[in-house]
């Protein structure tokens, strides 16, 4: 692994964690529109996005041609990849190459489930 590879690395952990411990995000959750990225079961990032019904949608963020961490463009409304530029919309398919395949549809992450549906305290 290079050194520009390490450090790309570290600050996106950061970025991942700042998404996962935000206060403002944790306190109001996605809004229409919004996506961010958390780190699913697996360990892989797991972007996510919010429709305008509200509705969330999880794609493994993960880059099909060459396994490059995805970042959400908002003005565009995509998935794009950093390292060659392909794009995927919301729901994986893919946009532009040079990605020939889409993204994997998964769960959403339990930490954004709880944030948009607390669920009801007992007693
Ligand atoms: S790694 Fe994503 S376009 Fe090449």
């Amino acid at each position: 692994m290079t050194i520009w590879r390490l450090a790309t690395r570290v600050l996106d952990s950061a970025r991942l964690l700042r998404g996962l411990t935000g206060r403002h995000q944790s306190e109001r959750g996605l809004q229409p529109g919004e996506a961010t990225i958390v780190i699913g079961k697996n360990k892989k990032p797991v972007g996510v996005f919010c429709d305008a019904g509200g509705r969330l949608h999880a794609v493994t963020a993960i880059c099909t041609h060459l396994d490059w961490e995805l970042e959400f463009d908002p003005g565009s409304q995509a998935w794009a990849c950093p390292r060659h530029g392909a794009r995927f919309a919301t729901d994986g398919a893919v946009l532009s190459g040079p990605a020939r395949i889409p993204l994997t549809v998964t769960a959403i992450p339990e930490q954004l489930r709880e944030t948009r549906s607390p669920r009801p305290s007992a007693g």
